[in-house]
């Protein structure tokens, strides 16, 4: 139990402190929705910019792109969204609320059922009665572990048609009533709206579930006007929505959310190795940023629940400190193969069908590919081997708001010092919302003036904090709580000898820095 309390610490630091509040607290609250304060919103920025760095910035052979939200419907036709982008459910007759099946969870056996009936009417006094509680916690405790999670992602809707088994022994978690559903059946994703003031032209489109389309609809653009070759990626980070049935575990699944996404594009038959490249390029980059090894593995998708698209998935997992089950996915790394780009030129080839359909994408099927697919609008051409081919592409995704969460969480700490609890965050600097708090010792002898003076001087760099107000030792607590790596003092020395005390968040340990050096010494711990 002691890892829910770490989540419930965590989120109650991240509002305490500004990091992340519910959306619209004020007229009680949008479920699953969430805004990041002024401490929230450096951190994801944090995130976003060592994400960029890491996977464009730093390579010659990635570039980069912002594509809108919202596209031409024919692309989710072409990516198989329209069609198949849904989870299947069922529906408790008892309570009418809507599961993902594949999150329902199972009471073992009669004895167990039994045993939940037993244990419901100590509690309650009742007479017994078919089970149906109102304890969701309390079933969560007797049922087994090592079932399907409420965590899990989606899985392909074909597949969990297939795998779709009698619900009789499945529970609501909502009432606990057992094994009242209806017959599974598909949930749509994505959010709709209408496009168009004027009745004639305007039309269904969607939110995007996820930005890679928006870099598949532009390899072509990015080819014909910059002189990248394959192997290249395109990166993007952006908005994508979903209307997903189980929210919960705070910004770890939203309904609106930030993902980072590359497309790369490289010739088959070297799929694999760029595959391999990728998978350790992205772990790495976690370790990297301070993440702890032990909290961070690999899971191979299995062969049936491979998305449609994909030749091989793998997640990069972090023990998150939530549900039944600790191993959650932050990022997936999947071969889409030449899938999304030859769907796409069949989309292409389908577009008049679309007009001639009132441009609504119901009653209207892709059309078949075209024989010579290899040298299509969308392929592309070796100029060394006089090749036409159509790319395989290894596409790394994450979660900009759960790679933040896992963030959070892996920094999170408690110790004890000196007979009270001092809470910190441990963040690598990189992610850190602010490098460097400056502080006089005292609001007089014009310690003030020359603590502002370092301050606006260090802020060109980095961002800084400022702050007078209050006991110095609560200051340094306040910034160890927001995850401040440095925290600069003046004090009665520093008018004689122009140091001032420069106390690292981690240690404690404080070091007297001369002010014309503080920069040079920032800038070095900062790695920055
Ligand atoms: N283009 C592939 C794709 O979108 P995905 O596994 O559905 O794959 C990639 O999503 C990542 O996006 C996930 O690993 C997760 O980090 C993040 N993500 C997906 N759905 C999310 C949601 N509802 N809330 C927050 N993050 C989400």
């Amino acid at each position: 139990m002691a890892k829910i309390t770490k989540l419930d610490d965590i989120v109650s630091l991240c509002k305490r402190r500004g990091f992340i509040f519910q959306s619209s607290e004020i007229y009680g609250g949008l479920a699953s929705c969430y805004d990041y304060g002024p401490l929230g919103v450096e951190l994801k920025n944090n995130v976003k910019k060592a994400w960029w760095k890491a996977v464009v910035q730093m390579r010659d052979d990635v570039v980069g792109l912002d594509c809108s939200i919202l596209m031409h419907p024919m692309v989710w036709k072409s990516s198989g969204h329209a069609d198949k982008f849904a989870d299947l459910i069922a529906e408790c007759k008892k309570c009418n609320t809507r599961t993902r099946v594949d999150h329902l969870q199972t009471v073992v056996d009669d004895k167990e059922i039994k045993r939940t009936q037993e244990l419901l009417e100590s509690l309650s006094g009742q007479q017994p009665q078919p089970v149906s509680v109102n304890m969701p916690e309390l079933l969560d405790k007797l049922l087994d572990v090592g079932q399907p999670q409420e965590h899990t992602e989606h899985i392909d809707i074909d597949a969990a048609m297939a795998k779709a088994q009698d619900l009789s022994n499945k529970v609501c978690p909502n009432c606990g009533t057992v094994g009242q559903f209806t017959e599974p059946m598909p949930f749509k994703l994505m959010f709709e709206t209408r496009m168009g003031a004027n009745v004639d032209d305007s039309m269904t489109i969607q939110l995007r579930p996820e930005t890679a389309q928006g870099i598949f609809a532009n390899f072509r653009n990015v080819l014909d006007t910059t002189r990248v070759k394959i192997p290249f990626g395109i990166a993007q980070i952006g908005k994508s929505f979903r209307n997903e049935v189980t929210t919960k575990a705070f910004i770890f699944r939203t309904r609106e959310f930030e993902q980072a996404e590359l497309e790369f594009f490289c010739e088959p038959g070297t799929d694999e190795q760029w595959f391999s490249h990728w998978k350790q390029a992205r772990f790495n980059w976690y370790i990297e940023l301070g993440m702890r090894k032990e909290n961070l593995h690999f899971r191979e998708h299995d062969a049936d629940e491979l998305a449609h698209y994909a030749k091989s998935c793998v997640d990069v997992e972090y023990r998150f400190p939530f549900g039944s089950g600790d191993w959650q996915e932050l990022e997936g790394i999947a071969n889409r193969t030449d899938y999304d780009l030859r769907q796409h030129q069949r989309g292409i080839r389908t577009l008049n069908k679309w007009y001639e359909n009132n441009r609504e994408l119901t009653n209207i099927e892709l059309a078949r590919e075209a024989e010579d697919y290899n040298k299509g609008p969308l392929s592309y051409f070796d100029d060394e081997k006089k090749q036409r081919y159509i790319p395989y592409v290894i596409e790394p995704s994450a979660g900009i708001d759960r790679s933040a969460l896992a963030f959070l969480v892996d920094a999170y700490d408690e110790e004890e010092v000196r007979g009270e609890t001092r809470n910190l965050l441990r963040f690598h600097p990189a992610l850190a919302p602010v490098k460097a708090a400056v502080f006089p010792l005292v609001k007089k002898d014009g310690m003030p003036e020359i603590a502002k003076n370092i301050y606006n001087d260090l802020k060109k760099y980095f961002n800084c904090f400022y702050d007078e107000k209050g006991a110095i030792g609560r200051r340094y607590r306040r910034q160890d709580e927001a995850g401040t790596p440095f925290c600069l003092t003046v004090d009665g020395q520093t008018k004689e000898d122009t140091t001032v005390t420069v106390r690292d968040r981690d240690s404690m340990d404080q070091v007297r820095i001369s002010t014309d050096q503080l920069l040079n010494h920032l800038r070095e711990k900062l790695d920055m």
